[in-house]
């Protein structure tokens, strides 16, 4: 097994409160995180499990500053809705009181792709935003620590730590000592799979926040249960599937997982919908390729947004591609492949 790792994580020199660039990219869940148990703790109902993506890129640079009376968050070079800036605070509270430090942060970050689109940039934002907010402040976190710290801004994010395949163990202790996210396989386990992103024109930006959205599908939806009892024997199978290198086992499991989870998300009180048509005729032409095949060519996923990522070997991915970009209100699409973990870029003291 090979392992992905955080480069440079482990690697925090010094102790000056300073400056420093980290950068991490999104990842796509296969099993999706939906439902926390303990809202303290930050601590999930189930397990996940995602991929890493290649190419796309959140970079932030964090530096803490004595003479600032308050956070500042610039988004793509703009000054950050302060919805956006409170919830940096957050993490950054938790990195002062870790650390020690009592000033306030100048936060830069950029994503080479479009921000609160469903293409997760909360979970390479915070991963970034933890990797570099920790580094300036001195502090020297395991990936392991990383990753738990990243996820009390967005769960996925603890993911977003490691490259390649991910877990996020939801663990059973009541003090989530056994919940962590850790590397399954690295970036070049499976050189030939790719995930064709295919982005819908005007997808809508999310109304509620998915860490609200999720505790509503907890207490409303009455799958949520049968959905738990379903995700043990499921994540299982995936595992093999990915372990095995196994597309004729892993894109049906991966379909069925992402109708489980629209499931519980549009039998939600008031429903949960985050695809527009176009995104729903995606779905209906990967099926539609698959029945034509006799075989499971691709498998589709989607998160709580209208884009559709879908999972298919290189050999089937030009010709899946130039169908799906004819389905009317697909924007474009991207061809990405799974890619390395969080990187410290650079630290000044
Ligand atoms: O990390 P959050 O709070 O944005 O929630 C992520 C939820 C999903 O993207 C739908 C699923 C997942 O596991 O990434």
């Amino acid at each position: 097994m090979s392992l992905g790792s955080a480069r440079g994580s482990e690697a925090v020199a010094g102790d000056a409160a300073g400056r420093a660039t980290y950068e991490a990219a999104p990842n796509i869940a296969l099993v999706k995180y939906w439902g926390v148990r303990d809202e303290r703790l930050g601590l999930p109902y189930n397990s996940s499990v995602s991929v890493t993506l290649d190419g796309l890129r959140t970079v932030t640079t964090v530096a803490f500053d004595a003479s600032l009376d308050r956070d500042e968050l610039l988004l793509n070079g703009r000054k950050a809705p302060e919805k956006a800036r409170r919830s940096v605070s957050a993490l950054l509270d938790r990195v002062r009181a870790r650390s020690g430090l009592t000033a306030h942060a100048r936060v830069r970050t950029r994503n080479n792709f479009p921000t609160a689109s469903g293409l997760a940039s909360s979970a390479s934002g915070f991963a970034a935003l933890a990797g570099a907010a920790t580094a300036a402040a001195g502090l020297e976190l395991s990936p392991r620590a990383l990753s738990k710290l990243a996820r009390f801004g967005s769960g996925s994010a603890s993911r977003s730590v490691f490259g390649g395949f991910v877990e996020w163990r939801a663990g059973r202790r009541p003090d989530g000592r056994d919940c962590y996210a850790r590397p399954l396989f690295g970036p070049q386990h499976w050189p030939e799979l790719r995930d064709v992103v295919v982005l819908i024109e005007g997808a809508p930006e999310k109304a509620v926040r998915s860490a609200v959205a999720m505790q509503a599908t907890v207490r409303t939806s009455p799958r949520f249960a049968a959905r738990q009892r379903a995700l043990p024997g499921r994540l299982a199978a995936l595992k093999r599937a990915i372990a095995g290198r196994d597309a004729e086992a892993l894109f049906p499991l991966v379909m069925e997982e992402c109708d489980d989870f629209r499931d519980v998300c549009e039998t939600t009180r008031p429903p949960l919908d985050y695809l527009t048509p176009a995104s729903r005729a995606v779905l209906e032409e990967v099926r539609r390729v698959n029945l034509e095949a006799g075989r499971a060519v691709a498998g589709y996923t989607h998160d709580a947004g209208a884009h559709v990522h879908v999972f298919v070997l290189e050999r089937d991915a030009a010709r899946l591609r130039r169908r799906l970009a004819q389905v009317p209100g697909v924007a474009r699409t991207l061809l990405l492949r799974a890619g390395p973990g969080g990187r410290l870029v650079r630290r000044s003291a």
